[in-house]
């Protein structure tokens, strides 16, 4: 079923009035069954292109595609039916130009359900987030480390420390401005975080940000221990479900190579004797 057609589902205006009530909660997921899983939870869930890099084996979200986030979008949509659901903008979909950008959106809103998107940048994507708003596509800002600016940023350090504090809180209110209806803070320093979420008219969703956003994300396969290849401060593991499933694909292959597995309970009785000639 579409996210549109969930008549249970918030929309991006029911997420815009959430701003300085109970926080927003969220976290990515890429699959039917961790969706299922988060839909009773969640405000909102994101298609992020983390998928890229915790489901796909990529070094960086640099190389997701339309393709790959329509294949999550319909997968995750099948599992929803109370949280909304955003979906990202992959890497060179958007900032060649607003038409662009309209162009791709709307494909990934059709093609999924989503009831919004999020695109990456703030000050120099603000013409875009307006165009597509204008033309009825809702955006979800996201501001300070943008992953997607991986090499011009050189690294996924904190972003809005002293000097560049300005260009953070102007990015703040450029996608505010701009008709976003919230926006996701990474990697910004508290103090900061907690000022553009005072000085903004919309939601901020943090992660590695602070605990006074209007809401929180998460990386889910972060936060329950599957993706394990690094961990930023900002991830807290709520779980370790990555050693486990290891400890049970080691007990599986130790038990197929002892031959105790399949046990009895595990396979068919015959009904009647085999017939015909050994081969
Ligand atoms: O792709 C992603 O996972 C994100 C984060 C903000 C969670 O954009």
């Amino acid at each position: 079923m579409s996210a549109t057609a969930r008549k249970k589902a918030p929309n991006a205006q029911d997420i815009r009035a959430q701003k300085g009530r109970v926080p927003l909660v969220s976290l990515t997921a890429y699959t039917t069954p961790m969706a299922r899983l988060m839909d009773a939870y969640c405000d909102f869930v994101l298609v992020g292109d983390s998928v890229g890099m915790v489901l796909h084996g990529l070094t960086s979200t640099l190389g997701v595609t339309m393709d790959m986030m329509i294949m999550h979008g319909q997968a995750v949509a099948r599992g929803l039916d109370k949280a909304m659901m955003v979906i990202d903008m992959p890497f060179a979909s958007y900032e060649h130009d607003p038409a662009q950008a309209f162009r791709n959106a709307a494909r990934l809103m059709a093609e999924t359900g989503a009831g919004a998107v999020k695109l990456e940048g703030g000050v120099e994507m603000a013409e875009t987030i307006r165009f597509l708003v204008q033309r009825g596509i809702p955006v979800m800002a996201h501001i300070g480390l943008t992953p997607q600016s991986i090499n011009t940023l050189g690294g996924y350090k904190v972003q809005g420390r002293a000097d560049q504090a300005q260009a953070v809180l102007a990015d703040a209110h450029a996608v505010t401005e701009a008709g976003a209806f919230s926006v996701v803070l990474e990697k910004v320093p508290q103090g900061l975080a907690d000022r553009i979420t005072s000085e903004i008219e919309i939601p901020t969703i943090g992660i590695g940000a602070s605990a006074g956003c209007d809401g929180q994300i998460l990386v889910v396969d972060d936060m329950l221990g599957f993706f394990t290849a690094f961990k930023p401060k900002f991830v807290k593991r709520y779980a370790d479900l990555g050693p486990l499933a290891e400890a049970a694909i080691a007990e599986y292959a130790a038990e197929v190579r002892a031959r105790s597995f399949p046990a009895d309970e595990h396979v068919f009785a015959d009904t009647a004797p085999v017939k015909g000639p050994k081969t």
